[in-house]
């Protein structure tokens, strides 16, 4: 049973596979500018448009971080610089579809990949749920304000609605139907657009995302023009307590950056771009999030913005309504690219590891003409609109960072095994000062879990239970790397034990 844990991915092999001439292999066609593109659609999203007000004003689990939410900030993008890092590397010389999932199985070995896997289903799967359920409340408030009103039986998930709504609803063989029909309606449509290729979507995206920074670059402007400095006293309302929660919610922005390495294997010079598309998705997602907490926190008090809609309030309350209305736009255009990207990461983690047997060879099937991995595409969609028609997943935030965090702790880790196992590999992009940059990420993502309530560690932990458990039930067992050959001799084993 434990040679799980000595299972390794061999390197060639996975170059082989991401290789163009594989016909598992997906189409390359992106560009710099399309990897930045991706990365600024993932962390400029809902954790801009929402969270960073939560986060300020704090709630009834958390101590508002205030004015302070810029040392929040740079706290956390110390962490992911220093995550980055080690990202870069392994994404210089590990071209694969499998992201961090990959990463560990050439560094720490198959049951660890495992666990990074699972976790990465927290950071996209999990965290898209939320973010379709966020774009519905956007888009709903749209309409509203045009004078279309959906029935509240149509706006809900079951679980989420108030009895008077679901005594409004009408009956399908005496069942109340509430369910979240935007949020299952984007999340499908998108689905389509994602199938239909790799180009299509990072064309779809690159639209996306110069509407939302021109937005946010005009909010931010704006904004400044009515800062009160009166408003950045106090400081740090709730001290050091306050900034390291505030640190812990707002770490939900950047989540997705690293959705960048999962279109390795459709990017046209992988080694080169991947690196730096990240580091830049960072340094420019971390200018907007500071100018847009410290903008936000100097316009309005504080206390003022834990609304779901921050950035349109500020305004509102300082008497701009057409711009509040500019600002909801583009909140649900900013948000339909995190949804976009979110759903076009998943779907590839789940590609490669059905490639590698730990999950139903079905789900490796690439299409013939599109060159996506339709399976899987077809798969997540369905369970992410199921999940953000029919389940309540706000509380779900934390268990995306908390996820997100470990992923990123074996990443660092891996890097550091990886030096020792191979140091002669020729590697285009070195994470500097090895290991205290790792050791820094590791020691940073700790800090972060440590700000989350216990309630979430508990919950993480049943989390990993249910994934370890589907692995020795299924993924051990089926996994290519306990085979002597696979069918055409394409993977050979490459295990320590
Ligand atoms: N980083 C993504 C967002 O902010 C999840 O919406």
């Amino acid at each position: 049973m434990f040679t799980g844990f000595r299972r390794l991915k061999d390197l060639e092999i996975i170059k082989r596979e991401a290789a163009a001439d594989n016909p598992q292999a997906l189409r390359r066609s992106l560009k710099l500018r399309d990897l930045l593109a991706i990365g600024l659609s993932a962390v400029l999203g809902s954790g801009i448009f929402v969270t960073v007000g939560l986060a300020a004003a704090g709630s009834r689990d958390y101590p508002a971080a205030g004015p302070a939410l810029v040392v929040s900030f740079g706290i956390v993008s110390l962490a992911c610089l220093l995550c980055v890092l080690c990202y870069a590397e392994f994404a210089s010389f590990v071209p694969s579809a499998g992201s961090a999932y990959t990463y560990a199985y050439a560094s720490l070995g198959e049951f660890w990949a495992w666990v990074i896997g699972w976790d990465l289903v927290l950071e996209y799967t999990v965290a898209n749920i939320a973010v379709a359920i966020s774009w519905s409340g956007y888009f709903a408030s749209i309409c509203s304000g045009l004078g279309w009103d959906l029935p509240p039986w149509l706006l809900h998930s079951y679980f989420g609605a108030d009895p008077q709504t679901i005594a409004s609803a009408p009956l399908f063989g005496g069942v109340p139907i509430v369910f979240n029909l935007p949020a299952v309606a984007i999340v499908l449509l998108l689905a389509l657009v994602i199938m239909w290729g790799i180009r299509q979507s990072a064309t779809l995206n690159d639209c996306l995302v110069i509407i939302k920074v021109l937005i946010l670059l005009g909010a931010i402007t704006l904004g400044a023009l009515y800062i009160d400095p009166q408003n950045w006293v106090p400081f740090a309302p709730n001290g050091w307590v306050g900034i390291q929660a505030g640190a812990a919610i707002v770490f939900f922005s950047y989540i997705g950056f690293d959705a960048i390495t999962t279109v390795a294997e459709e990017t046209e010079n992988p080694q080169r771009d991947l690196p730096w598309s990240m580091i830049l998705t960072l340094g420019v997602g971390t200018a907007f999030y500071v100018a847009t907490a410290a903008v936000l926190t100097g316009m309005v008090p504080y206390s003022q913005l834990g609304t779901p809609d921050p950035l349109a309030t500020a305004f509102q309350l300082l008497n701009r309504p057409g711009v509040a209305a500019i600002i909801a736009v583009g909140a649900v255009l900013a948000i339909t690219a995190v949804l976009l990207i979110l759903q076009l990461a998943q779907p590839r983690i789940f590609f490669v590891m059905a490639r590698d047997g730990l999950l139903p060879a079905s789900w490796a099937r690439v299409h013939p003409r599109y060159r996506t991995p339709y399976w899987t595409i077809i798969g997540t969609s369905l369970l992410v609109a199921l999940g953000a028609g029919f389940l309540d997943l706000s509380i779900v935030i934390e268990m995306c960072n908390i996820g997100t965090l470990s992923a990123f702790i074996l990443v660092c880790i891996g890097v550091i095994v990886m030096r020792h196992r191979y140091p002669h590999l020729e590697r285009p992009f070195r994470t500097p000062w090895v290991p205290w940059v790792p050791l820094g990420g590791i020691l940073c993502c700790l800090y972060l879990i440590a700000g989350m309530p216990a309630l979430t560690w508990v919950r993480f932990a049943v989390w990993l239970v249910i994934g370890a458990t589907i692995y020795f039930l299924y993924g051990y067992r089926h996994s290519h790397y306990q085979k002597p050959k696979l069918e055409g001799g394409e993977v050979n084993v490459s295990s320590e034990s």
